[in-house]
């Protein structure tokens, strides 16, 4: 295969006629496939669900350290819940609010209560601010993004690099007192799978921001999810920002829904006690208790860290191979004809890859016309718009092994063929 830069116009031409005739050959399947969303395949959900689900032997069960779930109180969540999750996160259990099934719930409620209340070292409530700026490390979570954006704060980008976020840009913009707060996924980012080094975790707990009142989101949504390789210690962010003079900067989040069952898990925030203590004021307006008996059952099921990570390495059992499936398949098809990259993730839920610039748009729509859906372009950038055209973000984890290869398949003629058009436009 030769890269298409070194073609001559007459073979690009050529190689278009080829390539378009396996994209017809592919259109009359009238396939239907799906890499569009961060999803848990079936053989995932049916590992846990057995075990989750079958977990009360006896009603000696739904009591926990004294603690009767089915009923209300503990609104910081059970003890043991606290505890689990602080072991995963390597914070102290009194720094972990257990709460219900969904950590990015939590995520838009912390903002939300910054926004009409205020945070700890708030001047005011964030709605009474004339402008409030939130910085996006790119490409990201477009979850993250849209929570930002419906709060009307203006989204600034910050390039990613392999390391983590730029931190020279970092520092530099939180110097403006209107910068409110960084999005983070600080392991296995979204969608790159970039793991924050050090380096990059001790400069971000060291900030000096003008607002007092800085927000990190830390969402540490794949801290256990390795797919190859060994679990990879992280710091917690949270002692470093005490070590740095930053104690109440940080809120952390993460949940079990990829490690149990997505919107049927349980989620918690970690954060420094003044920040808790001010939390709890505000969450015991609008809530009693939160699901304790689903806390329960995923404290009896996944008992401790090592008994989570060995169900992680089931898990990697499973997603490892449809991983490997995307990124062989773009080795062997793409990186020769030099008209795309990608990171090679150890964990997450993603591959990121860049396109020819220009034409990450075109494949999607091609990828579409041929029955496969995928991340929508722009996605990974705020507002929706990738000023590359450039992005597109791959989710391997739902479809069936030989439903992927397929998918694949449909995605490399689609990079090629756009690819092509813009070449020879
Ligand atoms: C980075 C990140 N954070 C949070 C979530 C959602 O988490 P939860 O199910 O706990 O709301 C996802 C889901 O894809 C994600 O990728």
């Amino acid at each position: 295969m030769t890269a298409y830069a070194e073609m001559s116009r007459q073979e690009l031409l050529k190689e278009q006629e080829l390539i378009c005739q396996r994209f017809e050959k592919l259109r009359d399947q009238k396939l239907n496939l799906n890499m569009a969303r961060g999803k848990p395949g079936k053989a995932q959900l049916d590992m846990v669900s057995e075990g989750l689900f079958n977990i009360f032997k006896t009603p000696r069960d739904y009591i926990s350290d004294g603690i009767d779930c089915r009923n209300y109180g503990e609104m910081a969540g059970l003890p043991a819940a606290r505890r689990l999750f602080a072991e995963l996160l390597g914070c102290r259990m009194e720094q972990v609010f257990a709460a219900g099934n969904s950590s990015l719930q939590l995520m838009y409620d912390t903002i939300s209560k910054a926004y009409t209340n205020g945070l700890l070292h708030s001047e005011r409530p964030w709605c009474k601010e004339e402008h409030v700026k939130w910085l996006c490390p790119v490409p990201g979570y477009d979850r993250h993004f849209k929570i930002t954006e419906s709060f009307g704060f203006e989204l600034v980008t910050v390039p990613m690099t392999e390391n983590g976020p730029d931190m020279d840009a970092v520092e530099a913009a939180v110097r403006d007192p209107q910068v409110k707060g960084m999005w983070n996924v600080p392991k296995y980012s979204n969608p790159d799978g970039i793991v924050y080094s050090e380096e990059t975790v001790r400069r971000i707990a060291a900030l000096k921001p003008a607002a007092p009142d800085f927000l990190l989101m830390w969402d540490n949504a794949y801290c256990v999810h390795e797919f190859e390789g060994e679990f990879v210690p992280f710091p917690d962010i949270l002692s470093e920002c005490a070590k740095a003079g930053n104690p109440d900067m940080a809120f952390e989040f993460a949940s079990t829904s990829k490690i149990t069952l997505p919107g049927a898990g349980v989620a918690c925030f970690a954060c420094s006690q003044a920040n808790m203590d001010h939390m709890k004021k505000l969450m015991s307006v609008q809530v009693i208790s939160f699901d304790k008996m689903n806390q329960q059952r995923h404290v009896l099921f996944l008992k401790d860290k090592a008994h989570t990570l060995a169900l992680m390495r089931r898990h990697a059992e499973i997603l490892g191979p449809k991983f490997r499936c995307v990124t062989d398949a773009l080795e062997k098809e793409i990186t020769p004809l030099g008209i795309a990259s990608w990171q090679r993730p150890k964990g997450g839920y993603f591959v990121s890859l860049n396109a020819m610039p220009g034409t990450a748009r075109r494949t999607l729509d091609l990828c579409k016309a041929v029955g496969v859906t995928m991340t929508a372009a722009g996605a990974t950038f705020p507002y929706g718009k990738d000023p590359q055209d450039s992005n597109i973000r791959i989710a391997p984890s739902l479809p069936p092994r030989e439903e992927l290869e397929i998918a694949v398949e449909v995605l490399c003629t689609c990079l090629r063929l756009s690819a092509l058009e813009k070449i020879l436009k």
